[in-house]
C-alpha cells in the first residue's frame, strides 16, 4: 500500500469544510477523515459531496455494536462509496468479521477497514482499574491488532510510536493508521504521544493521520505539502 496523508477535517459543518477544501488547487485532491461531528451534523450528504469533488475519505465512526447490526450498518457506509472505515477491536472478532461482510459492495469492491484498539486517550491505569483489562497496555494494543488481523482486517489505527510493535506482531502489510502527528516546530495541542510525519515513516505508517497541524496552519496548501514531503 502506497503511504499517503489523511487530513483530520474537524470542522463543525459543511461550509467551514467545503471553504477548507476549496483552499486546495483542483489537481491536488487529499485523502481526508470525516468523524462523528460532521457526520452527525451534516449526515451522509456531506460524504457525497467530498466524493463528488474527487477526494478518498476515510469515515472515522469507530462502529462498536452487536454483529448483525454492524453488518447492516456498515452497508449503508460502503454504499457511500468511501475508502475506509473503522470499528473498535473491543466489539470482538465477531462483530469485525461481520463489519468486513458488510461491507463487500455488489460489485466485490469494499474500503479498507480497520480497527482501534485502545484509544490514545485511555491510560494503562484507566484500562486496568476502570475497564478490569489486566494486561499492560502494549499487549492488549498487540493482541486486538492480532484479533484484527484474524478476522480479516486491512490494518488499526494506533499511535505512530507503535507502529513498529503492531508491523512485527501482525507483518509488515497489516496497516497502520496513526494520528498525533505533529511538525518539530509546532505545537503539541492536547495530543501526548506524538512524533513527526519524518519519524512516522521511518517507524512504519502507511498513514498518517493529520488535523491541526494543517487545518490551523496560516498556509494550509503548504503544511500539507509538507506533510506528503517528509512522509510519502
Ligand atoms: O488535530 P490533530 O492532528 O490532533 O487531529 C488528530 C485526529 O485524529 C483527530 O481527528 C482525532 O480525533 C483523531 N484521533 C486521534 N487519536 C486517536 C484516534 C483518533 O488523535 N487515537
Amino acid at each position: 500500500m502506497k503511504r499517503d496523508v489523511i487530513i483530520a477535517c474537524d470542522f463543525p459543518g459543511k461550509e467551514a469544510t467545503l471553504a477548507f477544501l476549496d483552499l486546495f488547487p483542483s489537481g491536488e485532491k487529499p485523502f481526508v477523515k470525516i468523524g462523528m461531528e460532521l457526520f452527525y451534523a451534516c449526515g451522509p450528504e456531506i460524504v457525497r459531496e467530498i466524493k463528488a469533488r474527487g477526494h478518498r475519505i476515510f469515515l472515522d465512526l469507530k462502529l462498536h455494536d452487536i454483529p448483525n447490526t454492524v453488518r447492516k450498518a456498515m452497508t449503508v457506509l460502503s454504499a457511500l462509496d468511501v475508502d475506509m472505515v473503522n470499528v473498535h477491536a473491543a466489539g470482538t472478532k465477531a462483530m469485525m468479521q461481520a463489519a468486513l461482510e458488510g461491507l463487500i459492495r455488489p460489485d466485490g469492491s469494499r474500503p479498507l477497514l480497520i480497527a482501534v484498539t485502545q484509544l490514545t486517550s485511555t491510560s494503562e491505569a484507566v484500562m486496568q482499574d476502570e475497564l478490569l483489562i489486566g494486561a499492560g497496555i502494549g499487549e492488549t494494543i498487540v493482541r486486538y491488532a492480532r484479533n484484527a488481523r484474524e478476522a480479516g482486517l486491512d490494518g488499526v489505527v494506533c499511535s505512530p510510536l507503535e507502529a513498529g510493535i503492531v508491523k512485527e506482531a501482525c507483518g509488515k502489510e497489516f496497516l497502520t493508521v496513526t494520528p498525533g502527528i505533529r511538525f518539530s516546530d509546532s505545537s503539541a495541542d492536547d495530543q501526548v504521544r506524538i512524533t513527526t510525519p519524518a519519524r512516522a515513516r521511518e517507524i512504519g505508517s502507511d498513514f498518517i493521520v493529520v488535523g491541526r497541524p494543517v487545518t490551523a496552519a496560516p498556509d494550509p496548501l503548504a503544511a500539507y505539502k509538507r506533510c506528503i514531503e517528509e512522509f510519502v
